[in-house]
């Protein structure tokens, strides 16, 4: 029977520590925010019905449809390297967009570095965030937002967002789509830290249109054109410019605008 709320005391993954402890909210500012002061276990999930002040990527606003979207942030340490942050960010979009194929009979792919799209408009958005104590990290937070069930999206994204309401025709199941992910993702997190990244890029890279594809990059107000190639050990793109040298990129240095071009 669907159930239009999340149900916080179905939310029972099999996992060994991801989402053990779960933080259920009607609403808050953000899941990152609030997940960021709060001290807590590794793995503790901070869910919200809605947000008044989601956070997305560089700055910009995630809107959080009361009811109808996940809004969740996982908090994961000991992680000490700088690097992590940009690793975990791939190894989360990996996570959702498999375990949405695995629930939904549809081909969601991911666009570098972390966006979960399927014909040409996004469904996930994921915003990980490190916590320093002087030059280390003592936690990263996690913040993962998907579109559920979502009738319909404001003018402005209308041509580059959707939600699988509006893919599949049927409200689904929030507590479920949890679960499932929260199970895919202890399995993958488990992986990076037992030093398996490449295994995992293995499989990011199968699922990412952004490869082999036209890109253009702004780059400190320089517009570039290029093609991307790979994926490097640090979860940078590699792209090959018009002029046939290689660049690495970084998340937080560049924009991308490609096949998926919404940004
Ligand atoms: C993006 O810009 O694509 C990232 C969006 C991340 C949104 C999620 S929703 C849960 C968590 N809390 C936030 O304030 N942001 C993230």
């Amino acid at each position: 029977m669907f159930n239009k709320k999340i149900n916080p005391n179905k939310l029972k993954p099999n996992t060994d520590f991801i989402a053990q402890n779960v933080v259920y909210l009607k609403t808050v500012n953000s899941t990152n925010t609030l997940a960021k002061k709060t001290n807590c276990e590794n793995g503790t999930l901070f869910i919200a019905e809605t947000q008044t002040d989601g956070k997305g990527r560089m700055g910009r606003e995630w809107l959080s449809e009361k009811n109808c979207c996940i809004c969740m942030s996982i908090v994961l340490n000991p992680v000490t390297v700088i690097e992590a942050v940009a690793q975990i960010t791939l190894v989360t979009g990996l996570a959702v967009c498999e375990t949405l194929n695995k629930l939904f009979d549809l081909k969601f792919k991911i666009k570098w570095p972390n966006d979960i799209v399927i014909d040409g408009k996004k469904i996930c958005g994921i915003l990980v965030e490190g916590v320093t104590e002087g030059n280390k990290i003592t936690k990263l937070i996690d913040g993962i937002g998907i579109n559920v069930n979502q009738k319909a999206f404001p003018d402005e994204l209308k041509n580059k967002a959707t939600s699988l309401f509006l893919l599949t025709g049927k409200k689904n199941d929030r507590t479920k789509i949890i679960n499932s992910f929260a199970e895919v993702f202890e399995s993958y997190y488990t992986d990076f830290i037992d030093g398996n990244f490449e295994s995992l890029m293995e499989k990011y890279k199968a699922l990412c249109v952004t490869l082999n594809s036209n890109v253009t990059l702004i780059q400190n107000g320089e517009t570039i054109n290029a093609v991307a190639t790979d994926i490097t050990e640090k979860g940078e793109l590699t792209v090959k410019k018009e002029d046939g040298t290689f660049l690495n990129i970084n998340s937080g240095e560049v924009s991308v605008r490609g096949i998926y071009g919404y940004y």
